[in-house]
């Protein structure tokens, strides 16, 4: 099996990284039938992990137990070469959820991505730490002869439609900045923090379908990290 290390990631927080990790996770698992496994990076706090816990908490009270899941593997800097060796070949994603800063877990993890989505909310000023972080990734990973990272990609997240050319606008200085933007966006929308951010359940078939709605940056992920 070819295994694909992917992950929301970048050196921001509180943009969305987890949040879309999850969500892609649990999708790509359910919806489109994919070996998943998610390494929750996010040492100490490991709130991906506790989460899970606390689902199956209450599925266990409610007496639905069959139901298939993908694993979450707490990791840490010291054990996540390990535990990527022990799924590549064995499962379709791997799916990597580091915690928002470039700390030592961060730079050392990012070694073993193939295809980093980095998540870009609306702020004008994030536009050089972007850049930046996008340039170190570039210089030390994109260029370097025995590089693992395949791509990286930036989209909207928390999009706004009333906001549309504040958004056009921001695209145009990002992609004049050399950028690579994804086609799609994910708009902010409540249920992703609530519902749809699940580790058990995916988004039900018939939602969700519309042309700015989430399937589309899932089938764009898919898509980008199949080459
Ligand atoms: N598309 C979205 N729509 C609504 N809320 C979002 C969206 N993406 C993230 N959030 C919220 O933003 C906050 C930060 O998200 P989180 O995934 O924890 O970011 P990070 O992992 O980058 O620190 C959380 O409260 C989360 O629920
Ligand atoms: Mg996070």
């Amino acid at each position: 099996m070819k295994t694909k290390i992917i992950s929301v990631a970048g050196e921001k927080g509180g943009v969305g990284k987890t949040t879309l990790n999850i969500m892609l996770a649990t999708n790509l698992f359910h919806t489109y039938g994919k070996k998943v496994v998610l390494l929750d990076v996010d040492d100490p706090q490991f709130s991906i992990f506790k989460k899970r816990q606390r689902e199956l908490d209450l599925i266990g009270e409610n007496g639905e137990d069959s139901l298939p899941i993908y694993p979450i593997i707490r990791v840490t800097v010291r054990t996540i070469k390990d535990k990527i060796l022990q799924h590549y070949g064995k499962v379709d994603y791997i799916i990597i959820d580091f915690p928002g800063s470039l700390s030592l877990e961060m730079v050392q993890g990012l070694m073993f991505v193939e295809h980093i989505f980095i998540p870009f909310d609306h702020d004008e000023l994030e536009i050089d730490s972007t850049f930046n972080f996008y340039r170190t990734l570039k210089k030390n990973f994109l260029d370097n002869g025995d590089r693992v990272l395949r791509s990286v990609h930036l989209f909207f997240n928390k999009y706004r439609e009333v906001q549309k050319n504040k958004f056009a606008n921001l695209k145009g200085d990002v992609l004049t900045a050399g950028l690579p933007f994804m086609q799609h966006v994910v708009k902010e929308k409540t249920i992703y923090r609530e519902q749809y951010r699940s580790t058990l359940h995916p988004i039900p078939e018939q939602m969700e379908t519309g042309p700015r709605d989430i399937r589309n940056f899932f089938e764009e992920v898919l898509k980008l990290s199949s080459n």
